[in-house]
């Protein structure tokens, strides 16, 4: 399939990018690189040794997408491009509705205005806010908690409506737990602005010497260690179930709600350990108080990602550390992984 890919050039969807290309499809990124480096796509083409088409467009302007897609027609949209910063979204509401919401709603009309009618769409486990038990299932009440996970899941509740309503023939929510990780290769991964919020790219730059410590933020949960438990998911098993999922809805014109994550669930201290056990770099620590919104424990039940893809993940926290560090030591020209 032809499959054009918003955001593509970002972390998740270069990811993806690069499977779906493996698996013989013919992805086309759609990006404004915003939040993305120049050179991704010639990195891409290096990696999978093929030219992919890049449209450099803003998906809020639906007469630029609507003319591209003209040009290049496409079977189905697996769509990433959004904003996605927790605290930023609450520091800026207005710029999230917009980029987020109205930025789906552009697209949609435009893929509407050319008869595309099959999305995959990124959202995240934060729809679940604090959830009342681990493994979570899909069913759980979702919670919003911020104004980044209202706007996830109003795209969600948009997209199925169009379903519903036979605007669209197939439809994937994908609900990511947290990604992490990068491409074997080290050609990709990724690239945080300014100082990391997410766990694993702190570590990492801690272990390149970037930054003296990791912050550990709480020790005092109910959890094995006191730490917060997350499912950390490898980017390359994430982009092998974008595949899955676009040929499912494509196979079946359906539409569904899937969390991906392994069903494991990590504290910061066992991430940090197994970090160390598999790079040999030393991690400093420090512990410090809880951080506002955080929730204690969570991970997922991926059941229905495997009943309904065959998709399981298949790369451990090993894994995830080994790639994280070799994506972050070339980029940082540290030669001993
Ligand atoms: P990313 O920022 O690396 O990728 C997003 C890409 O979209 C970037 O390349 C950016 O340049 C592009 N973009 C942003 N606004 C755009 C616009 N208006 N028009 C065109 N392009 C635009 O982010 P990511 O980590 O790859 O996340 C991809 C998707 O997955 C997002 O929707 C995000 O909310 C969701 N998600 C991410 C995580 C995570 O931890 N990374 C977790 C859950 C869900
Ligand atoms: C965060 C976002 C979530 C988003 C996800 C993307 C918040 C409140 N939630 O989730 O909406 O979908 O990223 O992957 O921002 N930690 C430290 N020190 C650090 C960084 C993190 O101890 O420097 C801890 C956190 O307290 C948490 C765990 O590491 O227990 C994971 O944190 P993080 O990687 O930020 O992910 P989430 O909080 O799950």
């Amino acid at each position: 399939m032809r499959i054009l890919l918003t955001g593509g050039a970002g972390y998740i969807g270069s990811h993806t990018a690069a499977v779906l290309a493996e698996r013989g499809h013919e992805p086309v990124i759609l990006d404004n690189f915003a939040n993305a480096e120049r050179d991704v796509p010639a990195r891409l083409a290096r990696l999978t040794g093929r030219e992919i088409a890049v449209i450099e467009a803003d998906i809020r302007d639906t007469e630029q997408v609507t003319a591209a897609l003209r040009t290049q027609p496409v079977e189905a949209v697996i769509h990433f491009a959004a904003l996605k910063a927790v605290g930023e979204s609450e520091a800026d509401p207005l710029r999230y509705y917009d980029m987020n919401i109205a930025g789906t709603i552009r697209l949609m009309q435009a893929m509407q205005a050319v008869g595309v009618g099959r999305i995959v769409f990124s959202s995240s486990a934060t729809v679940y806010g604090q959830p009342e038990s681990s493994p979570i299932l899909e069913d759980a009440p979702t919670r919003v908690e911020n104004i980044y996970g209202r706007t996830k899941l109003v795209m969600e509740d948009l997209i199925r409506d169009l379903a519903r309503t036979g605007k669209l023939a197939g439809a994937a929510n994908l609900r990511y737990f947290n990604p992490v990780g990068a491409h074997p290769s080290a050609m990709i991964g990724e690239t945080p602005r300014g100082v990391p919020n997410n766990l694993m790219p702190y570590v990492t730059q801690v272990a390149t010497g970037e930054r003296a410590h990791l912050n550990v933020f709480g020790n005092d949960y109910p959890t094995r260690d006191g730490t917060g438990e997350r499912d950390y998911i490898h980017v390359m098993d994430l982009a092998e179930a974008h595949a899955l999922a676009v040929e499912h809805i494509a196979a079946h014109d359906v539409s569904v709600t899937v969390n991906l994550g392994t069903g494991r669930g990590t504290t910061v201290l066992e991430l940090v350990r197994a970090f160390e056990t598999t790079t040999g770099r030393k991690i400093p620590l420090v512990f410090a108080p809880r951080r506002p919104g955080d929730v204690a424990s969570y991970y997922a039940n991926p059941a229905l990602a495997e009943r309904l893809f065959g998709w399981r993940a298949r790369r451990d926290v090993e894994d995830m550390c080994r790639d994280s560090w070799r994506w972050q030591a070339s980029r940082a020209g540290i030669n001993d992984v």
